[in-house]
């Protein structure tokens, strides 16, 4: 074919092909079979190949291709991806309602209800119409640019309808029939599944290589503008008509409401339909519709004024109680477990739920074999509410624990003023690996590689006993079990060895003495500065620093008493264990920081930061950070999702910073 001709056909089959993907998977209307797409996009790939210089972005064919990248770039948000206010009842609303109207002399207010889909907020940057560049909300000033993994995702246009250069955002999320699927094929290949749509979502898009977004069947919906020049649209309803005549996926079951009584009606209904929905919601987010007034309202630190999202409460299931299960942790408090009969909760598969201890099955009057409604706390860990007893049969036993330990067999105790039942054998299996287990965790010694299955398989295959075992493993040892080839030996035996050289808090967290959290490892190695300072300490010595009080000091003592703990520390220094605090001396902090003296609060999700990182450098800078607010805090970091904590921040009018503001400060 001539250069011209080709030209001419590339286009009529990229406006024709794009047209059909258009109505497939954002109409959800089809107007040709898969065949015809099939042979059409082959026709448009031959031609491509022939002449690649007539490849272009917003060509079909261009949705998957090229090879995995290294790593995501960081993208500047020039607007900033806000997060909601959240209201939990009808109260809020109304609440709600009264601050919107008490901030405009407008009277007449509607309101825009959206459904809040549980997937993750994206940002999709057009230039004259081309799809540019996608990325995440980030920490809500910087994502990383996710274009790629986007233009895998079908509904999103390469495309728009109009010239236009436009940022807009939306959430991508995956839904629900995808979720199963992509779980199911992942258990048959034993490999781990996800916990819920979301975080299946976010995975996939966080791929590197484009490919596998691609086989995630992943889709978006559309709900607002960000950067936009030509913006001239007096309401937040004719902008998403707008989005959707260019060729986006707008939820349709969004609604205008005339008042907040119609609010609570459409979240009345969709409480009741939401099963129904193919994909996750976990909210209802309601918008003033007038822009005028939104940006009269503006914004508080981190959200807008104009809109809040409700949340759903927790969802509740059904199921049978079969058995309880006893556990064994590290402390050597045994604790029951329910085994169900699988069942739906909140997009995952429920099989176990806490039980706590004795006194709470007590109090429930939980039985074997009862019918029990289970929630998510917080929306993550099962646990069971309360019998239904009216569905008894009489067949149902009561439970009671065990006199003995369930793992080696040695007498349980109960200590003073406790309600767990405890094995004290020093030398029980279990105490062991839930120990080792601890001392590997993150914010112990952080040994990558080594999880709790590594670790069960170590003992089972008798290569580890205690701590100082975990010095003294072989490569061949670790090639000979399951699952662990050439590479994650070597990662692992390279995790192991860094970790000789961790700062003496890890290790002394990771020991596990009672009541000797992260916090207390801390305070005790920045004051001895050396393990055997600290192993020689008496409780005077002890109790003289601030924040170690009479509990913790007596622990401690008693710990360092131990024949065995002087043996263990005594043969981990010979395996080359570093025993010194390697952090931060009091004359290090400094004193001219935007922290210096300060009481912080941090709150909600930090998204670059973990919270004991964040904790670190406040500290290192002067701050203390506390975990209440009170008349005494200055500053609350308030990261997404943020609570009760924001709300009282704000009753006492303490100053509250977005996580970007904290970055900034500790940057300073
Ligand atoms: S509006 C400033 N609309 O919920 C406006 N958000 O906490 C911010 N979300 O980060 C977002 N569905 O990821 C908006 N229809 C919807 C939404 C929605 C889901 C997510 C979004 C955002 C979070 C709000």
């Amino acid at each position: 074919m001539e250069k011209e001709t080709a030209k001419q056909r590339v286009e009529a089959l990229k406006k024709e092909l794009n047209q059909y993907n258009y109505e497939y998977h954002v109409l959800d209307k089809p107007s040709v079979s898969d065949y015809e797409y099939d042979v059409k996009m082959k026709e448009l790939k031959d031609l491509e190949e022939e002449y690649p210089d007539l490849v272009t972005p917003d060509s079909p064919s261009q949705r998957v291709g090229g090879e995995p990248l290294d790593a995501f770039q960081k993208v500047q948000h020039n607007i900033p991806m806000l997060s909601l206010g959240n209201a939990f009842n009808e109260q809020d609303l109304r609440d709600f309602d009264r601050r919107v109207r008490e901030g405009t002399d407008e009277k007449e207010i509607s309101y825009v209800c959206e459904l809040k889909i549980d997937g993750l907020a994206i940002s999709l940057r057009y230039i004259d119409g081309i799809f540019e560049r996608g990325a995440t909300r980030g920490d809500g000033r910087t994502g990383e640019d996710i274009t790629r993994n986007l233009k895998t995702v079908r509904s999103i246009p390469l495309r728009i309808s109009e010239e236009q250069t436009i940022e807009v955002r939306g959430e991508a999320f995956m839904p629900v029939k995808s979720f199963r699927a992509l779980n199911e094929a992942k258990e048959a290949e034993s490999k781990d599944v996800f916990a819920n749509p979301r975080n299946a979502a976010a995975g996939s898009l966080r791929q590197l290589d484009p490919k596998i977004a691609a086989q995630r069947n992943l889709d978006i919906f559309v709900y607002s503008v960000g950067e936009w020049e030509a913006g001239a649209i007096a309401s937040h309803s004719e902008r998403l008509a707008y989005l959707k005549q260019l060729g986006f996926k707008v939820n349709p079951e969004t609604k205008t409401c005339e008042n907040i009584d119609e609010v609570i009606e459409y979240i009345q209904y969709w409480t009741e339909h939401r099963p129904e929905l193919s994909y996750e919601i976990d909210g209802i987010v309601i918008k003033v519709d007038q822009i005028a007034v939104q940006e009269e309202l503006g914004f508080t630190a981190k959200s807008p004024r104009w809109a809040i999202a409700y949340k759903f409460p927790a969802e509740e299931a059904i199921t049978t109680l079969r058995e309880i299960e006893l556990s064994v942790g590290r402390t050597g408090a045994v604790t029951p477990t329910a085994i169900l009969d699988p069942v739906q909760l909140a997009g995952t598969t429920v099989q176990r739920a806490s039980l706590h201890n004795e006194d709470l099955i007590r109090e429930k009057d939980i039985r074997i074999g009862d019918t029990v409604v289970i929630k998510k706390a917080g929306d993550i860990i099962p646990e069971v509410v309360r019998v239904d007893v009216k569905r008894r049969s009489g067949h149902e036993e009561p439970f009671h624990m065990p006199t003995h330990c369930p793992e080696c067999g040695s007498e349980l105790v109960r200590l003073e003023e406790e309600v767990a039942l405890r094995c004290i054998n020093p030398n029980c299996p279990a105490h062991l690996r839930e120990g080792l287990i601890h001392f590997v965790s993150r914010n112990a010694m952080n040994i990558d590689g080594l999880g709790e299955k590594v670790i069960k398989q170590l003992f089972e295959h008798d290569l580890v006993q205690t701590i100082a075992d975990l010095y003294k493993l072989e490569r061949e040892e670790l090639l000979k079990l399951e699952r662990m080839g050439e590479r994650s030996v070597s990662n692992l035996l390279d995790a192991i060895e860094t970790s000789r050289e961790n700062s003496l808090e890890r290790l002394l967290f990771g020991l596990g003495i009672r009541y000797v959290g992260s916090k207390a490892a801390q305070t005790l190695a920045e004051q001895f500065k050396h393990m055997d300072h600290l192993m020689h300490a008496d409780l005077e010595d002890l109790i003289a620093i601030q924040d170690i009080g009479e509990k913790v000091a007596d622990s401690i003592v008693r710990y360092f008493e131990k024949p065995q703990v002087k043996s263990l520390i005594q043969e981990l220094k010979g395996l080359g264990l570093n025993m010194e605090y390697k952090g931060l001396t009091a004359e290090d902090i400094d004193t001219e920081s935007p922290f210096s003296g300060k009481t912080v609060v941090l709150t909600g999700k930090l998204e670059q930061y973990s919270r004991s990182d964040a904790k670190k450098q406040i500290a290192a800078l002067g701050g203390k950070v506390t975990t209440s607010v009170s008349k005494n805090t200055d500053i609350l970091v308030a990261g997404e999702d943020a609570g009760s904590k924001y709300d009282k921040a704000q009753e006492l009018g303490v100053t509250i910073w977005d996580e970007q503001q904290m970055i900034d400060a500790l940057s300073e």
